[in-house]
C-alpha cells in the first residue's frame, strides 16, 4: 500500500513537474510571454502613448507609477502576452534611494513588478502623501525608494525589482526580475 502511495505521489509530482516545464517551455517559445530580459526597452502599456518607447524624461519625478511592458528591441516584440509581465516605473532623486535600490536604478528611475505578491492583484494605486505604491485589493503598501519593501498590509514579501540602465536617455533592462513573479492563492 505504502509503495502504491509512493508511486502515486511520485507520478503526481512528475506530472506537476512536467506541467511546470510545459509552462516554462511555452514562455521560452513565445517571446510575448517571456519575462523581461537584459537589453529590453520599455513601452507604455496603456493610454494615448501605448506602445511608445519610454525614456528617463517620460517618468515624472516623485509621482505615480507608469505601467509598462518590456520590448525586445531586435524584433520589436512587446512582452505583453502575460499579465505577470507588467512593470512599474517610477523616478526619484537618486540621493533619496536606498543603496540597494540606487544600484539597480538609472538616473533615479526604478522598476518593479506590477503584480502584488499577496494574491496577485495589479498594483495600480499610489499615495501622494507617503509616496508609497498601494495595492488596493487588501491595502498592502510598498516603498519604491527602498527595494519595494512591504510597509504595511498582508503582502508576504517585497516586489521583485528589475535592474536598469540609461542609454542616451532611453531606459534599458540590464537583467530580469530579481525574483520569480508569484503570489498566494485566494481561498
Ligand atoms: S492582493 Fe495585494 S494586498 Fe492582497
Amino acid at each position: 500500500m505504502e509503495d502504491r502511495r509512493t508511486i502515486l505521489k511520485s507520478g503526481l509530482a512528475l506530472g506537476l513537474g512536467l506541467r511546470s516545464l510545459d509552462v516554462l517551455h511555452a514562455q521560452a517559445e513565445d517571446p510575448r510571454k517571456a519575462r523581461p530580459q537584459e537589453g529590453d526597452r520599455f513601452v507604455f502599456a496603456f493610454g494615448p502613448r501605448q506602445g511608445e518607447t519610454i525614456g528617463v524624461d517620460d517618468v515624472p519625478l516623485a509621482s505615480e507609477q507608469i505601467i509598462c511592458y518590456a520590448m525586445d528591441p531586435a524584433s520589436g516584440t512587446v512582452r505583453d502576452g502575460s499579465r505577470l509581465n507588467q512593470v512599474l516605473l517610477l523616478r526619484f532623486d537618486p540621493e533619496s534611494l536606498s543603496p540597494e535600490t540606487r544600484e539597480v536604478s538609472a538616473d533615479g528611475v526604478v522598476a518593479y513588478s506590477g503584480i502584488c505578491p499577496h494574491t496577485g492583484c495589479d498594483i495600480e494605486d499610489w499615495s501622494e502623501e507617503t509616496e508609497f505604491l498601494i495595492c488596493s485589493c487588501h491595502e498592502s503598501e510598498f516603498d519604491p525608494r527602498d527595494a519595494a519593501e512591504v510597509i504595511s498590509g498582508p503582502a508576504p514579501r517585497r516586489l521583485p525589482s528589475l535592474p536598469l540602465r540609461s542609454e542616451g536617455g532611453v531606459l534599458v533592462a540590464t537583467g530580469g526580475f530579481s525574483a520569480t513573479i508569484r503570489f498566494q492563492k485566494e481561498f
